[in-house]
């Protein structure tokens, strides 16, 4: 039996997969969760060590588990990594220490900063470098994060000093950690903000404009090869020979291998990615493009448009763990159940500004249309339903951006919220055509190992395509037209007035 592993890191929770290549199936997997840390209003941050030990965990417990299943570790042969994305670490490269906190991609104290590097450019638009770089300026992105860190740590200046600063986003953290080597992936480098996307090489033109220094950069490789192997531990001596961001990882682990091929991720965030082939597409409508996949050096690269929304299962964490609304995630649908509607309520959680169409880190969240009769269900039915508009509007500009390839046929869903029956049925209804969820969960950590049985010559994607097995359920919508446009236009109205929040 062929065995391939994959590193799941996100937001939430560090976790291990083990799948036997020939039928994509898992065998055995271990999760833990990760605690997010909120310094000051706005700053979101993570604890490196914390990410790489919990990830050592999981490995170490899954092989355990591999081993009670009469399984021997010999044959696992190869391990991808899908990683959340953008979030920053620094470490010395003597001491092998973080200099600072990991800097989340949800983190929005770099807002200011953007904004002056806007009026830097010659055309004071965000969009500026997005011909380049296929993204916006915006706190979101790798590059502002290392700005602030060279800007405002002093032991980050010392380290750069010394010759020592390491940068990486979490896949470089954890391949330094893991196997020694400093390499990052081209997906992961394509959220940066500090490649160029055509050439797939660090911009020097970026990387002056933000004042990075080149030599603190990983080199760039593909997302299937071998970066390097396990040192140490039970896995010691396997090569990691697959790397993507985690929304990449999705695409590829729902097979979305041809040209429209959409899928929707609902993690901490939601992250909607269109498949566009050799198409380096630049949006028009607020989406971003991004490396989807290049499987080996010398394979064809796959680009992607994509919708990143900052509203996600944050909402339904922010419910339980903010105001006590619920006790586990998962109570949320009977929460919310126990209403027919939000009684006009909209809930727009902008908790760090909002991406997808609008790019606005001026907004923050706003629950409006209370009366005395809300309750709490009203408000997590409307939290649920914020997501499913957010949806709607990411699905509104691929379908634009797209224009001439008609409408996307099948939107295919994945993560934690989809286990959610009744949030499946909102996102139908809010859309007004069907969607298909996968029924099985482990969509992004099956992109990493599909990548990592590529790496080491034991998978083709033709191989995965034939044999993937992909378990779905669909939802058809259940509301009217006329319903469906009003709830749409109402949830417009109540992001406008979200909207530039922190400038009044
Ligand atoms: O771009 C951020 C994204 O990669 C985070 O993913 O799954 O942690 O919400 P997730």
């Amino acid at each position: 039996m062929v065995l391939l592993g994959a590193i799941d890191q996100g937001t939430s929770s560090s976790r291990f997969i083990v799948f036997e290549a020939d039928s994509c199936s898992p065998v055995a997997d271990h999760q833990i969760e990760v605690k997010q840390l909120f310094p000051e209003p706005g700053w979101v941050e993570m604890d490196p060590e914390e990410i790489y030990s919990t990830v050592v965990e999981c490995i170490e417990k899954t092989c355990t588990t591999l081993q009670e299943l009469g399984i021997t570790l010999d044959e696992l042969k190869a391990v991808g990594i899908a990683n959340q994305r953008e979030t920053t670490v620094v470490w010395d490269r003597e001491s092998g220490k973080p200099l600072y906190n990991a800097i989340v991609w949800l983190d929005g104290r770099t807002s200011d900063l953007a904004e002056e590097c806007i009026q830097r450019c010659p055309s004071r638009e965000k969009d500026y470098f997005k011909p380049k770089a296929g993204l916006p300026i915006s706190p979101y992105f790798s590059a502002l994060k290392l700005r602030w860190l060279l800007q405002n740590v002093e032991a980050v200046r010392a380290a750069k000093e010394r010759g020592s600063l390491c940068f990486g986003t979490i896949d470089t953290w954890l391949l330094w950690r893991l196997t020694g080597s400093y390499v990052t992936d081209v997906t992961n480098a394509s959220r940066t903000l500090l490649m160029d996307i055509h050439k797939r090489k660090w911009s020097s033109e970026l990387c002056a404009f933000f004042e990075i220094p080149f030599e603190i950069l990983p080199e760039i490789r593909s997302s299937a090869e071998i970066y390097g192997y396990f040192s140490s531990g039970s896995l010691k001596g396997i090569p990691i020979s697959g790397c993507l961001g985690d929304q990449q990882a999705a695409m590829v682990g729902h097979g979305c291998l041809d040209v429209g091929d959409t899928k929707n991720t609902y993690g901490t965030g939601t992250f909607m990615l269109c498949n566009t082939g050799t198409n380096q597409i630049v949006s028009k409508h607020g989406l971003l493009t991004t490396v989807g996949f290049q499987f080996g050096p010398n394979a064809p690269v796959c680009y992607a448009l994509e919708g990143s929304g900052s509203i996600g299962g944050n909402v339904v964490r922010f419910l339980r763990d903010n105001f006590g609304f619920i006790q586990n995630a998962s109570e949320i649908e009977e929460l919310a159940k126990t209403v027919d509607d939000t009684n006009g309520v909209y809930f727009v959680p902008a908790f760090s500004g909002l991406y997808t169409p609008y790019w606005d880190s001026t907004a923050r969240g706003l629950i409006i249309g209370l009366t005395q009769g809300t309750t709490r269900a009203h408000i997590a039915l409307a939290a649920l339903k914020s997501v499913t508009f957010q949806t709607a509007e990411m699905l509104d500009s691929v379908e634009s951006d797209l224009h001439g390839y008609g409408k996307i046929q099948t939107l295919k869903m994945d993560g934690g919220m989809t286990k959610n029956q009744l949030f499946n049925q909102l996102q139908a209804d809010t859309l007004g055509r069907s969607i298909i969820c996968s029924k099985f969960p482990d969509i992004t950590g099956l992109g990493a190992a599909i990548a990592a049985g590529i790496g080491t010559g034991h998978l083709t994607l033709e191989e995965f395509s034939r044999n993937s097995n992909s378990r779905t359920i669909s939802y058809q919508p259940k509301i009217s037209e006329v319903q469906k446009d009003n709830e749409n236009r109402r949830w417009k109205e109540a992001v406008k007035r979200a909207r530039n929040w922190t400038q009044i």
